[in-house]
C-alpha cells in the first residue's frame, strides 16, 4: 500500500468470499494525466486460468463506466507487454527500472480496436470498493 491507495478505486475479484484478484483505478489527473490502472495482481494459486485477463477486462470496463471513454495509462512490467497489448495498450517510451524490475509505460487510446481484450475466460466476479481515508488524511 501507499498513500495513493486512499484516492484510488479498488477493484476486487472474489470467489466464495476469497479475494482472487485486485487492481486499483485512478481518475484522469489523479495519478497520470490519463486515467490509470495499477497494482494488477491475481492470487498465486489461480494464475494461468484466465483470471488476470478477466481482471483487466473488468478494470477497463470500470474505468469507462466511471470516467467515460478516456485514454488509460499503465506502468507495466516489461514481460507483460504482449498481455497488455492484447487490450489495446501500446508502448509509450523506453523501458525503465522500478524497484530493479524492467517496466514500460503503455497507453490505451480512448477508442482502441473493438477486439481488444476479448476472451472467453472465467470471471472471478469482481466488485468495486473504495477504502475509507484514515483519520487525519
Ligand atoms: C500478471 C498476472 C496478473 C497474470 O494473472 P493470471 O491470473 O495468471 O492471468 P491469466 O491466466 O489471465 O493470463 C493472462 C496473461 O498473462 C500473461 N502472462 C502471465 N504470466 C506470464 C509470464 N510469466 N510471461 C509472459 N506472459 C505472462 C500471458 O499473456 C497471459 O495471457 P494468455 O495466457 O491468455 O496468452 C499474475 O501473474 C500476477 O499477479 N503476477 C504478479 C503481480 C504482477 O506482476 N502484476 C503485474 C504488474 S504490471
Amino acid at each position: 500500500m501507499d498513500n495513493q491507495d486512499f484516492h484510488a478505486f479498488h477493484l476486487l475479484g472474489t470467489a466464495d468470499g476469497i479475494v482472487l484478484a485486485c487492481a486499483r483505478l485512478f481518475a484522469p489527473g489523479d495519478y497520470y494525466e490519463q486515467a490509470a490502472i495499477g497494482r494488477v495482481v491475481t492470487a498465486a494459486a489461480c494464475r494461468g486460468q484466465g483470471v488476470g485477463r478477466e481482471l483487466m477486462r473488468q478494470a477497463i470496463a470500470a474505468v469507462e463506466r466511471r470516467w467515460g471513454l478516456v485514454p488509460i495509462r499503465i506502468g507495466a512490467q516489461a514481460y507483460l507487454e504482449a498481455f497488455y497489448g492484447s487490450f489495446g495498450f501500446v508502448r509509450d517510451g523506453d523501458n525503465y527500472l522500478e524497484d530493479g524490475i524492467p517496466h514500460l509505460h503503455m497507453l490505451r487510446s480512448a477508442s482502441p480496436p473493438s477486439s481488444a481484450g476479448s476472451s472467453s475466460a472465467a470471471s472471478p466476479s469482481p466488485s468495486l470498493v473504495t477504502p475509507s481515508p484514515r483519520p487525519g488524511e
